[in-house]
């Protein structure tokens, strides 16, 4: 049998979140009888600890060296096929603001934006604004800024999530809805909403809040934005899917105005894989199984 690793853990903030992410498709992989599976816990920002004999590496690392194009080029250094995106795609994704530069070139949609750093007094753009380190994940370092008097502290903070110095992201406030669009292979999956309390999806509406919801978009629970129907994210989402180079698996997060209009938040080329992630949610609507779907994905494993 074909000998399959699922890389999991890893050194990010989000070694937890991974671990659970690599069980289930580990679990998933195996059940379908035709996988050798070999769970890896990888516990430093290297391949030391993979098995010989490995044929495709299926990436269930989150953030970090998982995600940012460090375990993708050792792969490729090694010729094993993996899932989702290549390495540069990756670093890529895994940056707000080259994400931006990328995106605008494009003409996908996204927020209007600029940059501040260490001493910027006042918000660059009319407020209110969203200010953000450009490389960290899970909401950690963001806040919104309604108010000049909230300026400084959320610059400090988006600085202090990224050792203080450097850049950082400061983008238009978008009113309105969130939206996430799975895609495997170039395909769109069915939009899922993402209802946080009070429209802020933040850390605790993570990881902590269980009354964050996620309806299909234009099911119950989830009226059709004017101006916004689903095959519309689904085509942005596959815009700038294409535009970052992306393979394999990635979710495309939206905020979506009243006025219908979609902005591109973050591109994900690791999305979870826990029970109530995303994009195996998304993928079952169209059918599959949840172990159809990681097997959909691992199908889309290349290398290089
Ligand atoms: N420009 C924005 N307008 C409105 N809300 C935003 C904006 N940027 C971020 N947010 C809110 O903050 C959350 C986290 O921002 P995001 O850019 O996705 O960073 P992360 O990588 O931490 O998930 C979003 O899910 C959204 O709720
Ligand atoms: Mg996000």
């Amino acid at each position: 049998m074909e000998k399959i690793a699922v890389l999991m853990g890893g050194t990010s903030s989000e070694r937890e979140v991974s671990l659970v992410s690599g069980r289930n498709v580990s679990e998933a992989l195996a059940s379908l009888g035709k996988y050798e599976v070999v769970p890896v816990d990888l516990k430093s920002d290297s391949l030391d600890g993979l098995p010989e004999g490995i044929s495709r590496a299926y990436i269930a690392l989150h953030g970090g060296w998982g995600e940012n194009g460090g375990v993708q080029a050792a792969l490729d250094a090694k010729g094993i096929p993996y899932t989702g995106p290549g390495a540069m795609s990756s670093k890529i994704a895994m940056d707000k603001i080259k994400t931006k530069m990328v995106l605008e070139m494009k003409g996908v949609p996204t927020a209007a934006w600029s940059l501040a750093s260490p001493g910027t007094e006042a918000s660059p753009l009319p407020l209110p604004v969203v200010v953000k380190p450009p490389c960290d994940g899970s909401s950690v370092g963001i806040s919104k800024v309604s108010t000049a008097g909230e300026w400084t502290p959320a610059l400090a903070a988006a600085l202090a999530a990224q050792g203080g110095a450097g850049e950082v992201l400061v983008e238009e406030f978008i009113p309105g809805r969130e939206m996430t669009v799975g895609v495997i292979d170039g395909e769109a999956l069915p939009v899922l909403e993402i209802v946080a309390k009070n429209g802020w999806y933040g850390y605790d509406e993570k990881y902590k809040s269980d009354e964050t919801r996620y309806p299909f978009y234009g099911e119950e629970g989830s009226a059709v934005i004017p101006g916004c129907p689903p095959e519309k994210l689904q085509q942005v989402a596959l815009e700038a899917y294409n535009a970052i180079g992306c393979r394999g698996v990635t979710r495309v997060d939206f905020r979506v105005s009243p006025l219908g209009r979609c902005y591109v938040l973050e591109l994900n080329t690791s999305p979870g894989f826990t029970s109530h992630s995303l994009v195996p949610k998304a993928g079952m609507k169209t059918g599959l199984s949840f172990a159809g779907v990681c097997d959909k994905i691992l199908g889309c494993a290349r290398f290089g």
